[in-house]
């Protein structure tokens, strides 16, 4: 297969396996590339990008940017707290202004489930969904599976649990999603309370016993603790989630075998996991930021290659 079979990259649920390999072969390329010295490609001189942030971010946002200027493609970066989405414009209106400016692609980061889907059926651009609310956050899923296969040379056969609020995580479903789709095993780990109802439907397994869950898995995926999503308590105190669904040194130490493990960021550190473990190399967290680029520059690439 040599294009996606979409326009449009709103989650993993609409992606085939084969969309998935092929954004990583062509990742592998970009990965050559940006550890060139000279790190970038003419590929999208032609093309226009707007990153939209309606939500705040680090990795994200850089890394969109940075894959997209490492393209060569021009790059306008907007912010909404900035702009006049604070006077009360629509989102439709606020992205067919930016549109009519001729910009080809929109990255959007935005609070609400659904709104990369919603504004895809608006507007005449190509949409990619940097994180929509607790919903999917489908270049993080990739990054990951990429990292994943990176460190153990392959994806399918493994398993891999992911730790912590599955219930507000849209890391969480993207990457059981994509995970599905490689073949991997996949089990979740947290208090029940964050745990969403029939999440076996999807074809995972749950465990709320972490040392358990540890003793199984080939790859731990530490989620954090979005608190600025707890509308409510889901557990009794931040001490008491870390004695129960935090990993540490001491912990991982005393399995008969080496883990590896994964954190979307940002990190609490000491909450979900201590720095001992995050800095370990057994930890494969900056190996994920930087695999962010290329994965990024991949899914630009092929989309773009679709509107040309
Ligand atoms: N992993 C992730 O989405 O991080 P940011 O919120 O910093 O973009």
């Amino acid at each position: 297969m040599s294009e996606l079979s979409v326009k449009h990259l709103l989650g993993i649920k609409y992606l085939k396996e084969t969309d998935i390999q092929l954004i990583f072969e062509t990742a592998n390329h970009f990965k050559e590339v940006i550890n060139r010295s000279i790190k970038k490609v003419p590929s999208l001189r032609d093309i226009t990008i707007a990153n939209i942030f309606f939500e705040n971010s680090t990795r994200t946002k850089l890394s969109f940017e940075l894959a997209e200027k490492r393209l060569s493609a021009d790059v306008l970066n907007f912010s909404a707290s900035q702009s006049s989405v604070k006077k009360g414009e629509t989102l439709i209106d606020t992205v067919n202004n930016i549109l009519s400016m001729k910009v080809d692609m929109v990255v959007m980061r935005h609070p609400n489930p659904g709104a990369g889907i919603f504004l895809s059926k608006h507007v005449n651009a190509s949409i990619v969904n940097a994180g929509d609310g607790a919903h999917e956050h489908p270049t993080q899923a990739l990054l990951d599976s990429y990292s994943i296969r990176e460190r153990l040379g392959d994806v399918a056969g493994k398993n891999v649990v992911i730790v912590g609020d599955i219930l507000h995580s849209r890391v969480a479903l993207s990457n059981i999603f994509a995970l599905k789709l490689q073949g991997a095993n996949v089990k979740v780990c947290g208090p029940k309370t964050l745990l969403p109802k029939h999440i076996e439907s999807l074809g995972v397994g749950v465990e709320t016993n972490l040392r358990k869950a540890l003793e199984w898995c080939d790859v731990a995926n530490m989620l954090r603790i979005q608190n600025e999503r707890l509308d409510i308590s889901y557990f009794p105190t931040t001490r008491e989630y870390t004695q129960q669904f935090g990993v540490n040194k001491k912990l991982l130490d005393s399995l008969d075998k080496e883990i590896v493990i994964m954190h979307p960021g940002p990190i609490n550190r000491g909450v979900e996991i201590t720095s001992d473990v995050a800095d370990s190399k057994q930890s494969i967290i900056l190996n994920q930021v930087e695999n962010g680029v290329a994965i990024r520059m991949a899914v630009i690439y092929l989309l773009a290659s679709k509107i040309k």
